[in-house]
């Protein structure tokens, strides 16, 4: 399966079989988080057979079997938190292209009971489960369905001040499929001058949103490479 085909696989998954993972893809994702730690200076930690964090109240009706999560810990900053989710979503299709079901999850679990260690100085942004997925019909899930926004038409993601090229439409319709918090979809891409960039209103309170959607944008469009930060800049683009 490639990228591509990753994204359009890719959905939420909360409820997971016991079955453990199997240890050759519990092994390529180690050494894609060291890869990816060493690359930023994120601590992500992958935390194998730990239900506790998400067998209390604030994970009740939500989440069941849920027996593993990787953690996006890191210094406490705007970029930290955009770098967990754009390295975070590269780990994420990668459980896809494994067969493997993923969630991102920032409120429904109880970080306390964790096993996750934060050093002085470090915040943990949020964590992903993973695991063997079922089709999940905990009534929270169903809920989900009716109650959160439906995803947003790819016109309503981008702004422009000539017309775009077809790869930038590309790029633009695979971000319209990245997860969100509460599925807001708060990334915009502009295209400007034959130049791109990508902004969203709450640069704090959205960062980790902006740069999934930037992942998913560069898979799309098949070209660049992002600057980090709130308007970075598309590079290297033809
Ligand atoms: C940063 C972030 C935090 C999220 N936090 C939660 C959460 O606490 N609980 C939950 O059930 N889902 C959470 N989600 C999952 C979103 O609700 C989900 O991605 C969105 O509704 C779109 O659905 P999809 O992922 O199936 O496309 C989170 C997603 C992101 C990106």
């Amino acid at each position: 399966m490639d990228m591509l085909s990753a994204i359009d696989a890719r959905h939420s998954c909360r409820t997971y079989f016991k079955s453990h993972i199997k240890q050759d893809y519990i092994d390529e994702l180690v050494e894609l988080i060291d890869k990816f730690n060493k690359e930023t200076g994120l601590n992500i930690q992958f935390i194998l057979n730990d239900s506790d964090p998400f067998g209390g109240l604030k994970s009740y009706g939500i989440f069941k079997g849920v027996n593993n999560y990787i953690a996006f810990v890191g210094k406490d900053t705007d970029i930290m938190r955009e770098k967990a989710g754009y390295y975070g979503e590269a780990l994420v299709l990668k459980a896809v292209q494994m067969g493997l079901g993923t969630c991102w999850v920032s409120g429904t679990y109880s970080p306390k009971k964790s096993k996750i260690e934060v050093e002085k100085g470090e915040k943990l942004f949020c964590v992903v489960t993973i695991g063997n997925g079922k089709e999940s019909t905990t009534a929270m899930c169903k809920l989900n369905k009716v109650f959160l926004p439906k995803k947003k038409s790819i016109e309503k993601l981008y702004e422009f001040s000539q017309t775009p090229p077809a790869w930038f439409l590309s790029g633009v319709e695979a971000a319209s499929k990245a997860p969100s918090s509460m599925n807001k979809m708060p990334t915009r891409f502009i295209y400007s001058r034959g130049e791109v960039s990508a902004y969203v209103q709450d640069y704090s309170l959205n960062a980790i949103d902006l740069g999934i959607a930037k992942l998913h944008f560069e898979i799309g469009a098949g070209q660049g490479k992002w600057q980090f930060g709130n308007y970075g800049k598309l590079e290297n683009q033809d």
